[in-house]
């Protein structure tokens, strides 16, 4: 099996102080290459300067333009920044992201050759009314579509219950909903064969059951990440795992 990635999504939680005392941290004792952290935007000087593999929480849809307020991959292709979370479920949510507009992102990261991260997943109501797979099967058809070269491209599965909530599906849920991912892109494009990753509460206690999931080809690190002792943990879990 590859070497499974460990994705840090930052989201907006620390200030600037929280940053400098984490980067101050991790550049001590982060020892695993597999490791892409996503801070908020606005601090990604600092984490480059500290020379960790970086992706952006979001991305636009243009690459040239003007569009203020947003990143375009054409800019953090010139910061070397060459990953990028897509469709996270907060985005969909709270921002109206829909799958027509995270189709158009992945299609510009995917030309502009950055590795995404598409995130995809069911809600509760969802879940109890028996409509996973069909949610998870039109989320990877709408944000894929039209897109021929897929090297680049990652799925996070994340159930939005999961997510922030301390709840994780059970080994058994997440073996199925995994091979399901994995066989509607073999479906959607014949044969090919895409890593998945879990994200949803992940932490420093369940990653040991998680890693035994062989479906799972990383993770995606949300509250946790931001908390060095409990990432640095998590890390060391998972690269004992591959
Ligand atoms: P969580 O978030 O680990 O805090 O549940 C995961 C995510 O939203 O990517």
């Amino acid at each position: 099996m590859a070497k499974r990635v460990v994705i840090g999504n930052m989201k907006t939680t620390m200030n600037y102080d929280d940053v400098i005392a984490y980067i101050d941290r991790m550049k001590k004792e982060l020892r695993y290459t597999g490791v892409i952290l996503c801070p908020t935007s606005l601090y990604m000087p600092y984490f480059k300067e500290a020379n960790f593999k970086l992706g952006l929480q979001n991305i636009f849809y243009e690459n040239t333009g003007s569009y203020t307020g947003e990143i375009l991959p054409s800019q953090a292709k010139s910061m070397k920044i060459k990953y990028t979370i897509i469709g996270h479920s907060e985005r969909r949510n709270y921002l109206n992201e829909s799958n027509t507009v995270i189709n158009k992102k992945v299609k510009t990261a995917v030309d502009n050759k950055m590795g995404v991260i598409l995130c995809i997943g069911e809600t509760k109501e969802e879940r109890t009314m028996m409509r996973t797979e069909e949610v998870l099967r039109k989320q990877i058809y709408m944000a894929l579509k039209g897109i021929d070269n897929l090297k680049n491209v990652v799925i996070a599965y994340e159930p939005i219950w999961s997510i922030g909530t301390g709840l994780v599906p059970s080994k058994r849920d997440l073996e199925k909903t995994i091979k399901m991912i994995k066989h509607y892109i073999k479906e959607y494009k014949e044969g090919y064969e895409m890593n998945v990753l879990y994200g949803g509460s992940v932490n420093s206690e369940n990653i040991e059951e998680l890693v035994t999931i062989k479906e799972i080809n990383g993770f995606l690190v949300g509250g946790a990440s931001t908390k060095a002792d409990e990432f640095l943990k998590i890390i060391d879990v998972v690269k004992g795992s591959n």
